[in-house]
């Protein structure tokens, strides 16, 4: 069941696992990326993860989130993602780079000392208060995201996925909390996906009507702030994959949480079965509604769980985050049978800013 290949938007995916986009801070400070990250997903891809997706990518300086974050940005970055991308394919794997712009998550800095988000809503874990987009800044980045699609297929990339989670600009704009605008972007569920639609028509021209566009999608917000103010959850996260599902996109990976929701979208203490799968409810309802994959991340340990989440219909791929910074080669040992679970114990260790590394001390 592991090892059945699946298809995305013509795509052939030799597996059901996902490498779920991670941060490495592994790029050069203006967002090139480099021979490490290469290595790191080539390590991946010769363990067998059947599809990689990289960690955000900046789609404008304006909108990067982190240091040493990559970034998609320039033309100049075409060549040295063909290298990465062709030393993955070399091994049979398929890879698809995330973009994003940071919105209300927005790394502040003297050469870029203003955060935008679709309204001026105090992120309350900062106490700091984003600039509200105007139209001409909407627009400017909408073309920032089908420009970063283009340069992802001149690249060759198998596809890219849009990060509308996790409290980035794109989340921003389909959480009811975070966009209180009054104008097209604003308003009613399918106004909120708007922006998302018009990035999907804008990249549609600009890469054809083949091209894999995969979203990593909140489906709750993961909180409920003190003054009762709406967030985004089901049912209607669940209507948002269904609109994106009917206009083009081709997966949809189920994730959540924002800023004000601390470590909801990568749980700690995982540390039994009824644990794992944090947002399985969220998928299978989605699966239930759209004819695209569903990809599954969260908290996702024990083969036992994997081996549910594909037989009863949760997801159609198993998307892993922190157990493949600790074991590159968990795949390959599910699959030759010498484990059952894997060994990351989601203690966060791993958000290291010299480079992703598993640091938890084992022999403690
Ligand atoms: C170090 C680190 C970096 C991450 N970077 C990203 C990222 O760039 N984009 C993204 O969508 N999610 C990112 N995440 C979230 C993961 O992709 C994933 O959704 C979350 O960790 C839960 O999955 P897991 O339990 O398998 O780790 C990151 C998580 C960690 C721990």
């Amino acid at each position: 069941m592991f090892f059945e290949p699946i298809n995305i938007a013509g795509i052939e995916i030799p597996n059901r696992f996902v490498r779920s986009a991670t941060h490495e801070w592994m790029a050069e400070p203006d967002g090139t990326p480099t021979s490490r990250i290469g290595d790191l997903y080539e390590e991946l891809a010769r363990n067998e993860v059947g599809l990689i997706i990289t960690g955000y990518a900046y789609v404008n300086p304006k909108g990067k989130s982190d240091h040493l974050q990559q970034g998609i940005y320039d033309d100049r970055f075409i060549e040295p993602y063909k290298k990465i991308v062709a030393r993955v394919h070399q091994h049979g794997s398929k890879i698809v780079i995330q973009i994003a712009h940071g919105g209300r998550q927005t790394m502040i800095t003297a050469q870029n000392p203003y955060m935008l988000a679709p309204s001026a809503i105090v992120d309350t874990t900062k106490g700091i208060t984003p600039e509200e987009m105007t139209e001409k800044e909407v627009l400017e980045t909408i073309e920032n995201f089908a420009q970063a699609a283009r340069r992802a297929k001149e690249a060759g990339f198998d596809g890219v996925q849009l990060h509308c989670a996790h409290g980035f600009l794109l989340s921003n704009f389909i959480s009811p909390y975070t966009n209180r605008r009054k104008d097209r972007w604003g308003g009613s569920t399918e106004k909120r996906t708007q922006v998302v639609l018009d990035i999907i028509s804008r990249t549609r021209e600009l890469v054809g009507h083949e091209y894999p566009i995969l979203v990593k999608l909140n489906v709750t917000d993961g909180f409920k702030p003190r003054s009762h103010k709406r967030t985004l959850d089901a049912p209607e996260s669940i209507e948002i994959a269904k609109i994106l599902s009917d206009n083009g996109v081709c997966a949809i990976e189920v994730s959540g949480g924002i800023a004000e929701a601390g470590d909801e979208l990568f749980r700690t203490n995982i540390d039994l079965p009824e644990k794992e799968a944090y947002y399985r409810d969220y998928a299978k309802k989605i699966k239930e509604k759209v004819t695209v994959p569903v990809i599954l991340v969260g908290g996702i340990r024990s083969k036992h769980v994997m081996e549910t989440l594909l037989k009863e219909s949760y997801t159609d791929m198993i998307s892993l985050c922190r157990p493949l910074i600790c074991e590159p080669d968990l795949v390959i040992k599910l699959k030759n049978m010498e484990t059952e679970v894997a060994k990351c114990v989601s203690c966060n260790l791993c958000s290291d800013e010299s480079g992703i590394k598993c640091n938890y001390n084992f022999s403690r």
